[in-house]
């Protein structure tokens, strides 16, 4: 199979300055809603961008777990390698794809931790395995074998039986704060639409049409 031959035309929608939100979270919200509906494969699913003090990228697909008071929040390890990289850096950026509607989001901006009382609420409400794995993974860190991980699993799932599994302090939430939203929409003839929205030193956000 020749790659350079694997070729799609985008024909499902349209993107103009018009038919867009003012607001780019009501439209994030709309496209999200939409590629629910659709049946995209994992929806909420993202590529996080972040870059290391020496100024080296680097990204990983991580879930979207809610956007609340302007923050698009995720779950992690604080200790991983982004961890680390968000430690030493706080802007990231987050890309979307839903290919079944022929769409990408992709949104810049500044981390911070969340609020460690909201980081207990959501580990409370992950499955007791997730919860399990989440105190047991040094995140990012070279191990010896699988064994090593499942043996550690099983001694901390017997040490927590019955007990309420508290939240290592190694994981918890970030909350995103965006500072330039773009929406993508393919178009015929690779002539694709591009609606980007940049905010303001007043909050407010200015919408723009970028080439394709
Ligand atoms: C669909 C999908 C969802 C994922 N969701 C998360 C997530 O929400 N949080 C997370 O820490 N890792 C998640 N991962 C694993 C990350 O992609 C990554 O392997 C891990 O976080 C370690 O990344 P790092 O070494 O760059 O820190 C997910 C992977 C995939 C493919």
């Amino acid at each position: 199979m020749k790659l350079s031959n694997i070729r799609q035309e985008y024909k499902r929608g349209k993107l103009t300055k018009s038919n867009t939100h003012t607001n780019p979270f009501q439209q994030f919200e709309q496209w999200l809603e939409e590629a629910i509906q659709e049946k995209a494969e994992e929806p909420t699913a993202m590529v996080i961008a972040t870059v290391s003090a020496a100024g080296h990228p680097s990204t990983r697909t991580v879930l979207l777990k809610g956007v609340e008071n302007g923050q698009f929040i995720f779950f992690s390890n604080y200790e991983s390698r982004k961890g680390q990289q968000l430690a030493e850096n706080p802007y990231i950026s987050l890309s979307f794809v839903w290919h079944k509607l022929e769409r990408q989001v992709h949104i810049e901006g500044k981390v911070e931790k969340y609020a460690e009382e909201k980081s207990n609420n959501y580990f409370a409400s992950r499955p007791y395995k997730s919860r399990i794995g989440a105190r047991i993974s040094p995140q990012s860190k070279i191990i010896t074998s699988r064994m090593q991980i499942m043996r550690a699993f099983v001694a901390e799932s017997i040490k927590w039986t019955g007990k309420a599994i508290k939240r290592p302090d190694n994981w918890g939430g970030y909350g995103v704060t965006p500072t330039r939203f773009e929406f993508w929409q393919g178009r015929e003839n690779r002539l694709h639409d591009r609606i980007q929205y940049t905010q303001q030193a007043n909050g407010d956000w200015e919408k723009n049409r970028l080439a394709p």
